[in-house]
């Protein structure tokens, strides 16, 4: 039955990634993945999380399923994260959220709800966008279009472009939009930009999908929430897909949550239902251990405030490297390189054509993306000069 199975080719990120681990260089850099690294070249766990694990092992009775919606404590916190705690209180039961594995997960069951109220709803992604959320979404049964974001010319967001795009959605067409640090080219919409977003949208009824994956990596927790946040003011239904993959480190553990807002109170509710019906259909409950850990750190108020300690630290760093890597290139290369330190989380472009990339990648061993996009957190004290040299020597 399988003889004749095509066999596929590794995801091209995970690919590239394989590849840089089976280079035999020992000054080889890896920027290719999209995962927090520090100075040592490590993902570490926060210890916020490890104080909440060694207290999870203790005090841990059972390892019974889930319930379907997942864990109580995780999903207020969550919801109280991204929202804060003013608009959590006022929006009160219009919110419902459903835990899920990662930010993949809230991304698909936020794709289930769609199609299960509007099957011919077409979804507006910016061009370019994190390139999982075409095949998550569309093997649900989803259409899209695409709304020009990211201009290699002005290396920046073309927001006039933007809304020329839009203009052509109908009332109910999502508008996927990247909270903050947009993936992959770590430009987001300014203050201004975002107000003008939500009015458009909310005059067109457009229904905005939120996918926030990387918030207090960026500015600070609630500044990169403020874009989304000024949505929510002005629009009265929406979808966020949130991951605690990056800002809790808990990658491995598949944690994740899908926040609805609805009209009413019973919207909000079905909204949920169909996510739970939806997850039944593949996977039955949400994995629990990361979930319990985060539900642990973000309702301690002891935990919580060392875990956002620890990631403003992380933060600073980013954006610390964001600095020096800009300094360095300019440096060296004599060429503009002001927009890696006014960019945002962890991607950027480096502007290079895909023989460039190539060449970084074969003759340089720095890996990258075609797309030339890079992990700024892979960079540390210790590599930067080689990444900095690599990227002259192939311009
Ligand atoms: C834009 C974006 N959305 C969602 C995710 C989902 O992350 P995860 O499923 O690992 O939580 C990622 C991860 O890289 C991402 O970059």
């Amino acid at each position: 039955m399988f003889d004749s199975l095509a066999l596929l080719p590794p995801d091209s990120i995970l690919g590239l990634a394989a590849a840089c681990r089976a280079d035999s260089n020992p000054d080889k850099v890896d920027l290719t993945l999209g995962v927090y690294m520090d100075e040592t070249g490590l993902c570490p766990v926060f210890e916020a999380v490890q104080q909440a694990q060694r207290d999870l092992v203790q005090e841990e009775m059972t390892k019974v399923y889930m319930p379907p919606q997942g864990d109580a404590a995780y999903l207020e916190g969550v919801q109280t994260l991204v929202l804060g705690e003013e608009r959590r209180a006022l929006l009160g039961d219009r919110l419902t959220a459903v835990q899920t594995p990662g930010g993949c997960g809230a991304v698909r069951l936020g794709a289930e709800v769609i199609f299960a109220a509007a099957p011919t709803a077409t979804v507006w992604v910016s061009d370019p966008t994190w390139p999982v959320h075409i095949p998550l979404m569309g093997s649900v049964g989803l259409q899209f279009k695409s709304y020009r974001y990211y201009s290699a010319a002005i290396r920046g967001l073309d927001f006039t472009a933007m809304l020329e795009d839009l203009e052509a959605a109908s009332p109910g067409d999502i508008v996927l939009l990247h909270g903050c640090c947009h993936n992959p080219s770590g430009v987001d919409p300014n203050a201004e930009q975002w107000q003008a977003l939500a009015t458009f949208m909310a005059e067109r009824a457009l229904v905005p999908m939120v996918d926030f994956a990387y918030q207090g990596m960026g500015a600070g927790l609630s500044e990169d929430a403020a874009g989304l946040r000024c949505l929510i003011d002005h629009i009265p239904e929406m979808i966020i897909a949130v991951s605690s993959s990056k800002n809790i480190g808990l990658y491995r553990e598949r944690a994740g949550a899908v926040i609805f807002l609805g009209g009413d109170a019973r919207a909000a509710e079905a909204m949920a239902s169909q996510a739970v019906s939806a997850a039944r259909r593949v996977y039955s409950m949400p994995p629990a251990h990361g979930a319990l850990l985060a539900g642990r750190v973000l309702s301690s108020p002891d935990l919580r405030s060392q875990w956002a300690a620890e990631l403003a630290q992380i933060c600073q760093r980013i954006n610390g490297l964001r600095r020096d890597f800009c300094d360095a290139l300019i440096a060296e290369t004599d060429r503009d390189f002001a927009f890696i330190s006014e960019e945002h989380g962890m991607f950027s472009f480096l502007g290079l054509s895909v023989e460039q990339a190539q060449r970084l990648r074969n003759d340089k061993s720095v890996y990258v993306l075609d797309s030339s996009r890079i992990n700024i957190a892979g960079l540390n004290a210790g590599n930067m000069d080689r990444v900095v040299n690599a990227v002259s020597a192939v311009l």
